[in-house]
């Protein structure tokens, strides 16, 4: 008996922790009604008369010891809780959270491909290497057209070659699928160019494509009216001026009027007043004919946009090469969007 006193006055001794949990453990496990103490109170009744009253006395000893180590580390506790609460300055600011954003032609896509999709239009994918089949010739581009040459393709070998746009998505679209179609292909195209302000050996595009019965130039220009005036505000107006594309006749350049200065002529749109934003026209029925769609029952309009250009536009970015760069003081600026 003697010694689990002892023990016990040794463990009462050596407590120190401070935490509410700890001291609440030990509290119920020294002075709790089933603790060590009330067993060795228990015990103390067989104890002979002769050592009752040195036990007695040690174990009122290690009775007290416990209830104030319990007292002494709930005040101790305390205080330093009060201290902790005194050093907190609440009106500091808080740290902020450094949180990534999205890159500025991931935030374009995903708002051309919502207004697109507000129209009914779905997306499709397709591969980036592709057949000399899906990116020419299902497409209607003669056998010499400078397009296939050298100078534009990044050829892998003489029939495959890295998309140079995302058309190709649609010549398997329109394989696969039969009208009403109604898509638009986001992806990365690849362009053998110098690099510089305006150009690049690669960029993202997003090419729409619609074919039912009936679809005319008039569906075509209304679309993207629509799409203008969603993507840089009600107030923008649209022109179309007669251009050439071997998938599409008659084939169109659109340009948007500039919002930098509500058409009036600034540096950004050389004082036109407009600025060139996407290619489009009918599609030609070689290329329905040519992907199993009957061009007797059947009509169409595609068109094709650069990302970067759209984002250039909408951002006033003035040269290419800051969407590629990943400059992070440059993404930064498209936090919030
Ligand atoms: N595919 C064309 C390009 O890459 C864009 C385009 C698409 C033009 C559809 C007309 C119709 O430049």
């Amino acid at each position: 008996m003697k010694e689990r006193i002892q023990s016990l006055l040794k463990r009462i001794d050596g407590f120190s922790e401070l935490s509410e949990e700890a001291i609440e453990k030990f509290r119920i496990e020294v002075l709790g009604r089933k603790g060590e103490l009330t067993s060795l109170f228990d015990e103390f009744k067989q104890v002979p008369v002769d050592l009752k009253k040195e036990i007695g006395k040690e174990l009122n000893i290690a009775r007290n010891k416990a209830q104030e180590k319990v007292n002494e580390l709930k005040k101790k506790l305390k205080e330093s809780a009060e201290s902790v609460g005194r050093s907190v300055d609440l009106t500091l600011p808080t740290a902020s959270y450094e949180l990534g954003s999205r890159h500025p032609i991931s935030i374009i896509r995903n708002e051309i491909i919502s207004i697109f999709s507000r129209i009914g239009f779905n997306v499709t994918d397709g591969p980036e290497i592709e057949s000399d089949w899906y990116n020419f010739t299902a497409l209607n581009f003669p056998e010499e057209h400078p397009a296939r040459d050298m100078q534009d393709t990044f050829f892998i070998d003489k029939d495959v070659a890295l998309r140079t746009h995302t058309s190709s998505v649609q010549v398997r679209v329109m394989e696969n699928q039969s009208p009403p179609i109604r898509t638009i292909s986001p992806g990365r195209v690849f362009r053998n160019e110098a690099i510089s302000a305006r150009a690049h050996c690669f960029f993202h595009q997003i090419e729409g494509l619609y074919i039912d019965k009936d679809v005319s130039f008039a569906d075509l220009k209304q679309t993207l009216l629509y799409f203008a005036q969603e993507m840089f505000g009600e107030k923008t107006e649209i022109r179309l001026r007669p251009s050439y594309f071997p998938f599409t006749e008659p084939s169109a350049e659109v340009d948007v009027s500039c919002n930098l200065c509500q058409g009036k002529g600034c540096n950004v749109c050389k004082h036109t007043g407009f600025l060139e934003i996407l290619g489009c026209g009918m599609v030609d029925p070689n290329v329905l004919d040519n992907c199993g769609i009957d061009s007797k029952e059947y009509t169409g309009f595609a068109f094709g946009m650069g990302v970067e250009r759209i984002a250039m536009l909408k951002y006033g970015v003035d040269d290419l090469r800051y969407f590629f760069e990943n400059d992070i003081r440059f993404l930064k600026q498209f936090q919030s969007a």
